[in-house]
């Protein structure tokens, strides 16, 4: 089924300008970048992005380094879009993601993990609504 996944890549990676490489990555495993925005999130804007992470004790800190400097927000589409971005992601560890994902080429630590993939079509749309109006996505 055509799917729709909300991905960001991090200021770790744009820091680095791995824009272009991690965007090749995506679209070599065939998901179509269908939305995409470079922006600085505002203190707000990542508070409530990850506000499910709020008691958790990195909380503080992901905000921190989620607004430090810009990141791209990005819809991708395609077939089994979810599941097919968190494999092309690699486990949310860089030590554990498998070879050839982008957390494995591109990560630094568990923190600084270089993307964000949607963990399921539910919060897929939430996210997207969050950032993109539906005419601003092109499929
Ligand atoms: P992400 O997919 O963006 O969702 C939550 C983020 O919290 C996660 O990726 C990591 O970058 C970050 N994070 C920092 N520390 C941890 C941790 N100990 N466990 C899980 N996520 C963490």
């Amino acid at each position: 089924m055509t799917e729709r996944t909300f991905s960001i890549i991090k200021p770790d990676a744009t820091r680095r300008n791995l824009t272009g490489a991690i965007n090749a990555v995506i679209e070599a495993a065939g998901l179509r970048i269908v939305a995409q925005r470079r922006v600085k999130l505002t203190e707000a804007q990542a508070k409530k992005f990850y506000e499910v992470h709020a008691e958790r004790p990195f909380y503080g800190e992901l905000v921190a380094q989620m607004t430090a400097e810009p990141v791209v927000v990005q819809v991708l589409q395609g077939d089994n879009a979810v599941l097919k971005y968190r494999d092309v992601m690699g486990a949310t560890n860089p030590e554990k993601a498998a070879e050839g994902t982008i957390r494995k080429q591109f990560a630094l630590s568990i923190g600084e993990n270089s993307v964000h993939g949607s963990d399921s079509l539910e919060n897929a749309k939430i996210e997207i609504e969050q950032f993109f109006t539906e005419d601003e996505i092109v499929g």
